[in-house]
């Protein structure tokens, strides 16, 4: 996958050359490419303006973004403009981008942007209902999420299957050695070597957490017969326990 991402700060994406996403790098898996928007700014390099019609704070300029954007050799990219009012990203949204071969980032900063960038970009994307400084950091989450899905990114002994969102159930507890810490032990079941009961505990473990935690996540997930049969057992148990503890 190629990646450009068009910002005011390229050092700030410096932990971008660590980890899962600096070694999909080094296997040439990934290419990133930053673009100081800044250096194509006419008008001794002015990136911002006030608003027209008056307000607080500066503006994003047109111009530096189109001259920047004719510059980066693409073919049919999805542009994303990080953007407050963009749709919210998840796991479903970064499995989405992870099949593109090209992504372009657009970092915003100060109050926000000149309107006409937005002819430019195919996403609008928001990180969640808050308000951050600028773009970068939400790139850099949004980069870090989608190249983990790219096959042959997360090596053998890693897998993104299982994690919470991508089968649509919060994952499930997980231990390692020792067994006993300081009195808290591991769950019987994973030591017993029974491969079908560690399966099944895992489950309804899953199912459970996100029954408990996420109940939202069951509208949209089709139950198998197995897992409708847990959940209504962690119903009954849950309404147990209510009812003792009332
Ligand atoms: C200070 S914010 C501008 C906020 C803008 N005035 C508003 O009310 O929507 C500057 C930049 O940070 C980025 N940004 C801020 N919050 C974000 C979020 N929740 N998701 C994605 N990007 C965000 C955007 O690129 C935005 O243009």
């Amino acid at each position: 996958m190629k990646i450009d991402i068009l910002t005011l700060f390229p050092e700030m994406f410096a932990p971008l050359e660590h980890s899962i996403v600096g070694k999909a790098q080094e296997k040439g898996l990934l290419e990133i490419n930053y673009h100081n928007f800044r250096q194509n700014a006419e008008k001794s390099r002015h990136v911002d303006d006030e608003p027209y019609g008056g307000g607080q704070g500066m503006l994003l300029r047109v111009q530096p973004i189109f001259d920047t954007m004719a510059k980066i050799q693409a073919d049919k990219p999805r542009v994303l403009l990080l953007e407050p009012a963009g749709r919210k990203f998840d796991q479903a949204y970064a499995e989405e981008l992870a099949q593109e071969d090209q992504l372009i980032f657009i970092c915003g900063h100060y109050e926000g942007y000149d309107e006409r960038i937005k002819t430019l970009v195919t996403d609008e994307v928001s990180l969640g209902d808050f308000v951050l400084t600028g773009g970068e950091l939400a790139a850099m989450t949004v980069v870090d999420a989608t190249v983990r899905l790219i096959p042959e990114v997360l090596g053998k002994e890693s897998s993104h299957q299982d994690d919470s969102f991508s089968s649509g159930l919060l994952e499930y507890p997980q231990y390692t050695r020792p067994y006993d810490f300081r009195g808290m032990t591991v769950p019987d079941v994973l030591m017993s070597g029974h491969h079908e009961n560690i399966r099944r505990w895992r489950l309804e473990q899953s199912l459970r957490k996100t029954w408990q935690r996420r109940p939202d996540l069951l509208d949209h997930y089709q139950l198998s017969p197995e897992e409708a049969d847990l959940l209504e057992k962690i119903k009954t148990q849950d309404r147990e326990n209510e009812e003792r503890n009332d």
